[in-house]
């Protein structure tokens, strides 16, 4: 099971409010305890924070905020005593406008060669349209007009916010800059890389446009042959990179963030050559719903046998609703990056199927996602003030879509007040944490059998311990019943009807997300020794 840690919410080891690499060395043995394998670390790089880090200035330092290089090769130290690996972000589909390259290039001005490793070009209508009508994820037309010494001049594409500039990946120079970056963090001992926006690092050649009707929202996993993500020459820099992973030591791991139509596209980005893995965002996006589940689920496999590649399962993450609240919902599947504007949820019953997701989850054949806060059953905090607001979701889209700030509140560790332990008392953190997760803290689940937290650590345990088997094995209990077996040591019922499930001749319970007892009660799972 990989962890993904979003480094600003995690723990604040030198008291500014804002998460760092030493704060995460300090609860290195919480990760190992809860039976992490490796962790995915969010970016540490030095950024001007336009988008949380993922706006990246130097792609080979750490940003003081975070740490130093020292305090990375010493969190990668630990963890590998404590036998957890580390996954670093690579986010090489944009810079930061504050790299040297983009300040070089705005510098140079039209024409110049210092342009030629981003999207420059003329606008239209005279230059004061954009040169085509490609849409930033955030919200908006993905193009902006330079102001030159002599005024308004060419524009630069940016697929994401305007400071994060697309790069340009047919420059040679772009492509042999980051080989020398994958051998930067392979060589300090980094496990793996984890690939930001992969599908968004080609472009079709002339930019022609994509056909976006006006007003158009960011659609990634509809695209089918748009000109501006999932275009095919993706895949060489996949193959570059694998060769040169390939010639280090040990396990190195790549896995992408690609959200793209459906499991076939995304089988594409594991083919034997290319990555390792990478996170299955239907998966995430599915409602809590059995068929839709198990489409998603049969849908991923039949797509991944014939590459040979491992599934990978993810319910929650830093860009999307968290996964309690999203299953207290009517409409329970995930928004696109913050644009989720459903209304409000039941807890109650968004923590029993959250709690029933991870047994499910844990239970499906192949590597498992676990964004941080998870296993605490963490809620999306919906009613954070405007004013504390950071995503560029919000200024983007005119302050109508709030963005993925309610899923990156700091973790509560500790204690009965805010900073919750996720920093020195007195420090405020970098976003305000609700009151009420005084009963939702580590430490307050770690001594409670009946805890989200105890769950998730006894569901790590067995998983590390069970013989279990390939392939899984379909039972029928009935249409909203998903119900499989790994073998003859685990058999997974979830029950996501409305009424309790008979258990009587499944098996011996070996744990449970509710109570069971000759039933199971609705919107709860069950792991069995089946008889
Ligand atoms: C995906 C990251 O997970 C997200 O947080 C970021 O905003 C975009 N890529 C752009 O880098």
């Amino acid at each position: 099971m990989v962890y993904e840690v979003y480094l600003r919410s995690f723990a604040d080891g030198n008291g500014d409010g804002l998460g760092d690499v030493p704060g995460l060395r300090s609860r290195l043995p919480y990760l190992a305890d809860l039976g992490v394998d490796a962790l995915w670390v969010t970016p540490w790089y030095p950024s001007p924070m336009a988008d949380g880090g993922y706006d990246v200035a130097d792609h080979r330092d750490v940003d003081p905020r975070f740490g130093t290089l020292a305090d990375v090769d010493a969190l990668v130290a630990d963890a590998h005593a404590l036998g957890v690996r580390v996954v670093v972000d690579l986010v090489a589909n944009h810079t930061s406008a504050e790299h040297p390259w983009f300040r070089a290039a705005l510098a140079a001005g039209p024409g110049a060669p210092e342009r030629s490793r981003y999207f420059f070009r003329d606008g239209r209508a005279g230059g004061s349209a954009p040169p085509n009508d490609w849409i930033s994820a955030f919200g908006g037309p993905a193009w902006t007009r330079v102001t030159g010494p002599g005024g308004p001049e060419q524009w630069y594409l940016h697929l994401f916010a305007p400071e994060q500039p697309d790069l340009d990946w047919t420059s040679p120079e772009v492509a042999d800059d980051f080989d020398a970056t994958v051998r930067f963090w392979l060589d300090r001992g980094v496990d793996g890389i984890r690939v930001d926006a992969a599908p968004a690092m080609a472009k079709v050649p002339g930019l022609p446009d994509a056909g976006h009707p006006p007003g158009a929202s960011f659609a990634s996993s509809e695209w089918v042959g748009n000109p501006h993500w999932d275009v095919d020459e993706v895949h060489e820099v996949f193959r570059r990179w694998r060769r040169i992973g390939d010639a280090y030591d040990g396990d190195r791991l790549f896995v992408s963030e690609a959200v793209v139509n459906g499991p076939e596209r995304l089988a594409r980005y594991v083919r034997p050559d290319e990555l390792h893995t990478t996170f299955n965002f239907d998966y995430l996006k599915a409602p809590w719903d059995a068929g839709a589940l198990r489409t998603v689920v049969d849908g991923t496999l039949a797509a991944l046998a014939p590459v040979g590649a491992p599934a990978t399962w993810v319910l929650s993450s830093h860009d999307e609703t968290r996964h309690v609240t999203r299953f207290g919902r009517e409409r329970s599947g995930a928004a696109v990056m913050g644009f989720d504007d459903a209304p409000p949820a039941d807890l109650a019953r968004g923590l029993r199927r959250a709690r029933a997701a991870a047994l499910l989850t844990l239970a499906l054949p192949g590597g498992a996602y676990l964004y941080q806060g998870e296993e605490l059953g963490l809620p999306e905090v919906e009613d954070l003030p405007a004013e504390a607001l950071q995503d560029p979701t919000w200024e983007r889209s005119g302050h109508t879509a709030r963005g993925r700030d309610g899923c990156r509140v700091p973790l509560p560790w500790s204690g009965d007040a805010p900073p919750f332990g996720f920093a020195p008392d007195g420090v405020t953190p970098w976003l305000p944490q609700p009151a009420s997760w005084a009963s939702l803290t580590a430490e307050a689940q770690r001594a409670d059998p009946a805890s989200t937290l105890s769950l998730y650590r006894a569901a790590l345990r067995l998983r590390r311990e069970l013989p279990v088997e390939e392939p899984l094995t379909w039972l029928d209990l009935g249409a909203d019943v998903l119900a499989f077996d790994r073998g003859p040591a685990l058999r997974c019922v979830v029950n996501l009807s409305a009424r309790p499930v008979p258990l009587a001749g499944l098996g011996r319970v070996l744990l449970g997300s509710g109570t069971p007892g000759e039933a199971l009660a609705p919107d709860t799972a069950v792991w069995l020794a089946p008889a």
